[in-house]
């Protein structure tokens, strides 16, 4: 039984080798969801393994639907028994999809109540936003204080259009599964582009459903029911290859993550270009990255894809600790994105935070900017540093990872401890990672 909660690691090792990537944590947990929507049973393929999953599925038993795994990463879902429309608190309050549960929930009852969010301490991570919309669409929402719970009625079927003030990830992907079976045309405009969000509508799309994408604004034609035809694979993970691909370079090794669509990596890759390291797209759905040199500091800004994406931020920082210069990083999406920034301190990095006020805040940040408050968005990396081992806590999901590649960097051992947190969101670290050739044991 494990007792610790922690990786040991060796590190200074060349990280050498293919990795396979597993399905997208950010497209999964809605997917299972969604899964509630349909009519009898729904086969999910490429499931990650994650921690943020089994919570979520352990909470889909409670409600009354059911979630077994054929294999290692395929899921069957039935949401016919759906019993109750109340998410328990302890559970529900862990991870920040839990809402979404409105969509299936509202469906079937009219009427649900589920707990605030939870989710990484990267920001207040309000749902103020999507709740605006699903008022906007015909539901009633209260929240409660006191309890902490969301209470939210709809009783007939959504309808009209929603225009996000900014655009919003799960947000969106919210808005779609609530519209699926709408009265008539819903439009949503403003909307986010993630990948994961496409891989959604496709899912929906292949069991009946009739939503069309153009560009920023989704147009959802209600349908009354659906039922899936064929089992769907879910989209490769593009935060866990940047993770690799970092690890591949940082190492001065060698990395070919896949399958991934390259396209969906364009951004990173055109940075790791510019910054000195070696990239070879492989054919359609493989990306290798290697060392071919010192790396060059970068000026990066974080921006929901398709640009440079926050999830991408933490690994990116570490590299730059490596590079010849000084770099910027500048976090726009999150408000708290930085708390792993003391912890590679503690290994020697030489991090300031930079806060130089920019030009209009409100527009440029994407979370709520407040005036009164004091925010650290903006850091500045010196590199090249040499870093030593040390003893680390992780802070959030990304920030785990990113504090895993520091540990594999440095020569001698490093632990890390609170992995937990960062197994709620990579399948099988330790396995891939020693597959390259790091020495990494989890206690
Ligand atoms: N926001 C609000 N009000 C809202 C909704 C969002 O103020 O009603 C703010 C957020 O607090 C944030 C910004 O708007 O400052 C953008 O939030 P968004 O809703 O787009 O992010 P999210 O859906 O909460 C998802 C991923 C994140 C990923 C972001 C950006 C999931 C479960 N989470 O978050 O993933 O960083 O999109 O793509 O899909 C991770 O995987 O580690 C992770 C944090």
């Amino acid at each position: 039984m494990t007792t610790e909660d922690a990786y040991i690691i060796q590190g200074g090792k060349k990280l050498k080798g293919e990795v396979t990537l597993s399905g997208a944590k950010n497209a999964a947990l809605k997917m299972v969801i969604a899964a509630l929507l349909f009519e009898g049973k729904v086969t999910l393929q490429n499931v990650p393994r994650i921690r943020d999953l089994d919570e979520l599925l352990h909470l889909f038993t409670e409600l009354g639907a059911t979630a077994e795994f054929k294999d290692s990463n395929t899921v069957v879902i039935d949401g016919t028994g759906l019993k109750t429309n109340t998410v328990d608190l302890l559970h529900g309050s862990k991870i920040r999809s839990t809402f979404l549960l409105f969509a299936p929930l509202l469906r079937k009852f009219k009427e649900a109540h589920i707990p605030n969010p939870g989710g990484c301490r990267i920001g207040a991570r309000p749902i103020d936003r999507i709740m605006n919309g699903l008022k906007e669409l015909g539901g009633v929402v209260d929240y409660d204080h006191e309890t902490g719970y969301y209470h939210a009625r709809l009783a007939g079927k959504t309808q009209g259009e929603y225009t996000f003030e900014k655009p919003s990830h799960t947000g969106t992907e919210f808005m779609v599964m609530l519209s699926v079976f709408a009265e008539g045309t819903v439009h949503i405009h403003n909307a986010a582009l993630e990948p994961e969000i496409d891989d959604l509508i496709s899912f929906l799309n292949e069991g009946g459903a009739l939503i069309c994408r153009e560009g920023s604004s989704i147009i959802i034609t209600g349908v009354a029911s659906l039922v899936q035809k064929k089992p769907y694979s879910i989209v490769s993970d593009r935060n866990e290859a940047v993770t690799f691909a970092v690890l591949g370079l940082i190492t001065k090794g060698d990395v070919t993550v896949g399958p991934i669509e390259p396209t969906l990596l364009d951004v990173f890759v055109s940075q790791v270009k510019k910054s000195g390291g070696g990239v070879e797209i492989k054919g359609t759905n493989k990306i290798r990255f290697f060392y071919k040199g010192p790396f060059k500091a970068s000026q990066i800004e974080t921006e929901p894809h398709p640009g440079f994406m926050t999830d991408w931020q933490q690994n990116w920082v570490v590299l730059m600790t490596q590079a010849e210069g000084i770099s910027t990083v500048h976090e726009r999406v999150f408000e708290n994105r930085f708390a792993f920034i003391s912890e590679l301190q503690k290994l020697g990095a030489k991090i300031e935070y930079d806060t130089t006020p920019v030009i209009n805040p409100k527009q440029y940040y994407h979370f709520t900017y407040d005036p009164e408050k004091v925010y650290k968005q903006g850091i500045k990396i010196y590199g090249p540093q040499q870093l030593h081992s040390g003893v680390l806590t992780v802070t959030d999901l990304r920030a785990g990872a990113t504090l895993a590649i520091a540990a594999l960097l440095v020569p001698g051992e490093s632990i890390v401890n609170g992995v937990s947190i960062l197994e709620r969101g990579y399948e099988r670290f330790v396995e891939k990672v020693t597959k390259l050739g790091g020495e990494i044991k989890r206690i």
